[in-house]
């Protein structure tokens, strides 16, 4: 499929970096799309961890890595990704495109993110990763962002970088916040536009180009479904289009470029950051316990713990439904080894009413008990298995149940974090 696009089903960390890296074998252009360094994806190749925040993942197995429009991009992580692949070995020399209209993050962003949280009440906070992503991004929507075009022109960084510098110190100042130095930040964008000057193009041409001349684009979703601005928990959201609806905006490319949407859900389902989000499934037992152990659900960006709950076909189905997935991928089924009954949230209880959608309403989602189809759980270690036959009879039935509850096919069942600890289930 010449245009695949992989996005995350759940609120995040789904393990979408493995999945991509996995798919990334044939493909000529991996894209990040939305989002900015708030990700953090991990991916192993061999002995090696990488982990990864801006880089698209699939630049690891040979393809050409784009960060598109859509992104916000925070220029120190980049240059330090660039540093770490260039001494781990990875050649990106040539690889690595970034587009001349994503917005940059500056300095006050990530502060600007902090003060916000630790302005809002209890009921209310978001906890940010603190990256400065939805105050880049609110000042694009109001106009007042600048673009890696506008950094590189001196005609505009000159005429526009310390206005805006100085107005985020006020906006800091005015949250009782410490302002940031606006000389130092001037100089550190200096030097962003030393080395970023030969990476930067107009990656809708290159990435037009490449989907006309019938070239295999692999478009990576960072954080979730669940967390996209539009249809996720609001105000409990990251603040871009994280499904295969963020894809024509961020990139340029039609939405009839599209070949094939897969996304990507836990056996179970993780949320970090807000503890006000709503969260049906969270299981708050020593399965949830167990969940986060086996699985280690620490964030890879700031070490966040990660609530734990049971896999939510409800909201599965809501996502699946929106960005027109065609098959899923399933990850980590070998942490739920020994768990029984595995259960499978299939609608939702809402003062006495049976709910089979994902409701606008978060004081509704609040109140929703889940409904649960248990299916009987297996013991067997699962990371050796590369087949269906391999899956004993009891996974591969908790698989099926997640495919006629969600109503998609799985494709893929990931068994382990290495890329070779997949099974393929050749669904279509
Ligand atoms: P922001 O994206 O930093 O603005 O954070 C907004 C919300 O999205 C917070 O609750 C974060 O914890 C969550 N979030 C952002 N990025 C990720 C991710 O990659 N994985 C999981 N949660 C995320």
């Amino acid at each position: 499929m010449p245009v695949t696009c992989v996005f995350g089903a759940q609120w995040g960390d789904e393990g979408k970096g493995k999945i991509v890296d996995y798919l990334a074998d044939r493909a000529d252009f991996a894209v990040r799309y939305q989002g900015g360094s708030n990700a953090g994806h991990t991916i192993y190749v061999g002995e090696t961890r990488f982990a990864l925040r801006l880089t698209p993942s699939g630049l690891l197995q040979g393809a050409t890595g784009v960060i598109a429009n859509g992104v916000v991009l925070d220029a120190n992580v980049l240059r330090d990704e660039i540093k770490m692949l260039t001494e781990q070995g990875v050649d990106i020399e040539g690889r690595l495109r970034v587009s001349d209209r994503a917005h940059v993050v500056l300095p006050f962003h990530g502060p600007m993110d902090r003060a916000l949280d630790a302005s809002r009440s209890a009921d209310w906070v978001n906890n940010t990763t603190g990256r400065g992503i939805s105050t880049c991004i609110g000042d694009k929507h109001r106009y007042e962002g600048l673009r890696v075009a506008d950094l590189l022109s001196e005609r505009v960084r000159a005429k526009r970088l310390r206005y805006l510098l100085e107005r985020g110190n006020q906006q800091l100042q005015g949250l009782g916040a410490d302002p940031i130095d606006i000389d130092q930040s001037l100089a550190e964008a200096e030097e962003w536009v030393r080395w970023l000057k030969p990476l930067a193009c107009d990656t809708t041409m290159l990435l037009h180009d490449a989907w006309r001349a019938g070239k295999e684009i692999l478009l990576e979703g960072a954080q979730a479904a669940l967390l996209d601005v539009d249809f996720g928990t609001y105000p409990f959201v990251s603040a871009s289009s994280t499904g295969a609806n963020g894809i024509a905006s961020g990139t340029g490319l039609p939405f009839r470029a599209v070949d094939k949407v897969i996304t990507v859900a836990k056996a179970y389902i993780t949320r970090v950051g807000s503890e006000a989000g709503p969260f049906p499934t969270r299981a708050d037992d020593e399965f949830g316990r167990q969940m986060q152990r086996v699985g280690k659900e620490f964030g890879t960006v700031t070490g966040r713990e990660r609530r734990c709950g049971w896999f939510d076909a409800v909201a599965a189905r809501y996502v699946c439904r929106l960005n027109g997935v065609d098959t899923m991928a399933l990850t980590k089924i070998d942490v739920l080894r020994g768990i029984d009954p595995l259960r499978i949230c299939v609608a939702y209880d809402i003062d006495g009413q049976r709910i089979e959608h994902f409701p606008a309403d978060l004081d509704a989602l609040q109140r929703a008990k889940p409904i649960y189809r248990d299916v009987a759980g297996f013991s067997e270690e699962l990371s050796a298995a590369r087949r269906r036959e391999d899956l004993p009879e009891r996974a591969r039935a908790y698989v099926a149940a997640i495919e006629e509850e969600v109503g998609v096919p799985v494709s893929l069942v990931s068994v382990g974090p290495e890329r070779t600890e997949t099974v393929s289930l050749g669904a279509a």
